[in-house]
């Protein structure tokens, strides 16, 4: 990426973290565009986010046409729908970086996803012309409205094979005030959404919304 900062596109960016992802973004000055399946109701979210902020730039339109306009696309829909909204947006997205952040696990009944990784069927979906890396899948959208400007305790674990990509991701996450770790293939990231399932059990167990994981030792 050069100095000038890429236009981000949050497909299903209508939900609990899309929004939170987006509210941090646009707040550092990323322009951003906020997809749905729905242009309207894409285009209310982005005007929540425009009244929070105090700013008009945030833009919302259909998934497709939201792809299409950015440089770089996070994957925020509800974990059934993944496969589904991908196909809806591969050929817009060939060329360009397609973040997954799907954590396949469910909430009343957590436990780790079997392989292959979401975002390894999502690099299949797109094919080779597209570089998928995994992020996010542990960071949880409570913790992204708190606090805009100020750095989130919890560490982003990204996943890739492609590490250029990986990287440019993890410079958007430093960007909003979290640290972020390269940690190996796409495979790898089917851990990540693993991790998921053990945080939402530390929640439930201690009455809390935002357990998150940090990396030591580096
Ligand atoms: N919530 C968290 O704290 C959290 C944390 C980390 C990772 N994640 C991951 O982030 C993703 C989104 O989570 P969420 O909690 O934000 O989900 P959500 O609020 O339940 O849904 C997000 C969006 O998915 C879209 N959607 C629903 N059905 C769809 C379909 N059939 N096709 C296309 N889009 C559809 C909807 O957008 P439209 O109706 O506008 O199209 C909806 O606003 C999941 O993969 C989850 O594992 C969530």
């Amino acid at each position: 990426m050069n100095d000038q900062k890429p236009v981000l596109a949050i497909l299903g960016g209508t939900g609990k973290e899309g929004p939170g992802l987006a509210l941090r973004w646009a707040h550092a000055g990323y322009p951003l565009i906020i997809g749905s399946r729905q242009a309207e109701k894409a285009q209310a979210t982005a005007a929540e986010i425009n009244a929070q902020l105090g700013i008009d730039t945030v833009r919302g339109m259909e998934n497709s046409e939201a792809a299409r306009l950015a440089d770089l696309a996070v994957l925020t829909v509800v974990q059934s729908a993944q496969l589904e909204a991908l196909q809806s947006v591969r050929e817009v997205l060939q060329g360009k970086i397609l973040v997954d952040a799907t954590a396949r696990v469910d909430f009343r009944d957590p436990r780790p996803p079997a392989p292959p990784a979401a975002a390894r069927l999502a690099q299949d979906v797109l094919g080779p012309g597209v570089r998928v890396v995994a992020a996010f899948q542990n960071v949880p959208a409570h913790a992204l409205k708190k606090d805009l400007g100020g750095t989130i305790p919890t560490d982003v674990l990204v996943c890739s094979d492609d590490v250029g990509a990986a990287q440019q991701v993890i410079e958007l996450a430093k960007a909003v005030g979290m640290r972020a770790y390269y940690a190996g293939g796409l495979d790898n990231a089917v851990v990540v959404e693993g991790l998921t399932a053990l945080l939402i059990s530390i929640n439930k167990h201690y009455g809390a919304k935002t357990a998150s994981i940090g990396i030591s030792g580096i």
